[in-house]
């Protein structure tokens, strides 16, 4: 039997990179999947990749009428819900905060807060009680930036200790009947990652500038020398999504390739 069958799955931010890479993944693991995203552009391309048995919704998961029209559509459509994935978010441009004006770190916390911790809190609020259900499953997207400086700027940095520290709140809160845990990524080699409105990098793609000099020094650094793709972190996912999962809550799974457990003596 595969690891998702009878498995029905909600993956927020799923219309590139690293929600994508997981849907995919999910999907061939035999769950149904709902895939949705802010953006319609990437819904609507993935309409006829994900029709059929799964869905593809527009939804900005900082709009509570949009995951409440979610919901509703699973409910309608499935009657159930095993696991909601959340991988949207959004990058500071890793700009220090003395290179801004105040007025521009004012605008970065709020646009940057607003995405990457509250579009968590409130899938997870909206989702709880149907997951509850179904003795379900929440997993939540951090990053090594979390645990260490230099993997953003502050405000980034600041947003990914919070989903950290919400997870394990939320596996308490939720206990026994929803299990909670994370992944912290270091590195996706297929993101689409955009910068903010608020410094006006929104229409650019952050996570591989500069790319020749990033990946040089990702592999320079990180013992598992690639640089790897979205769907190779949907083996962890999908565990964590399952009911095969008996064993963890609260806990956030450092998925770094090594980055950081290594101190900088040996060349
Ligand atoms: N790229 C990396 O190297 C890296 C490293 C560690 C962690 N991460 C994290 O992985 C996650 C996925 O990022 P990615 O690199 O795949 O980037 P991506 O841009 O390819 O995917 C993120 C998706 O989230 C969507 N999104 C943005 N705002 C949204 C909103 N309000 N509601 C719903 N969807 C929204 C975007 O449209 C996009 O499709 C993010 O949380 C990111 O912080 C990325």
């Amino acid at each position: 039997m595969s690891l998702l069958e009878n498995h029905v799955v909600l993956i927020t931010g799923a219309g590139s990179g690293l929600g994508l890479g997981i849907a995919r993944y999910c999907k061939a693991q035999g769950a149904v999947v709902i895939v949705t995203d802010i953006s319609s552009e990437k819904i609507q391309q993935l309409a006829s990749e994900f029709s059929d048995h799964d869905l593809a919704l527009i939804c900005d998961v900082t709009k509570i009428a949009d995951l409440e029209y979610c919901q509703q559509q699973i409910l309608q459509k499935y009657g159930r819900l095993d696991a909601v994935i959340g991988a949207q978010g959004i990058f500071d441009g890793n700009v220090a905060i003395k290179n801004m004006s105040a007025a521009h770190l004012d605008q970065l916390f709020d646009e940057l807060f607003q995405v990457n911790v509250k579009g968590y809190l409130l899938t997870a609020y909206i989702f709880a009680e149907v997951l509850k259900a179904n003795k379900g499953a929440m997993v939540f997207t951090t990053s090594t930036a979390a645990y260490a400086a230099d993997g953003g700027g502050a405000v980034y940095t600041a947003t990914k200790g919070a989903i950290r520290s919400l997870i394990q709140q939320l596996a308490f809160e939720f206990a026994p009947e929803i299990r909670v845990n994370g992944v912290a990524p270091a590195a996706i080699g297929n993101s689409q990652l955009k910068g903010p409105k608020a410094l006006n990098l929104d229409h650019q793609k952050q996570s591989d500038i500069p790319k020749d000099a990033f990946l040089n020094l990702f592999q320079s650094i990180s013992l598992l020398q690639e640089l790897p793709d979205a769907e190779d972190y949907g083996a962890l996912y999908a565990f964590l999504a399952s009911k095969q999962n008996k064993v963890m809550t609260g806990q956030t799974i450092v998925a770094d390739q090594g980055l950081l457990n290594r101190a900088v003596l040996t060349h």
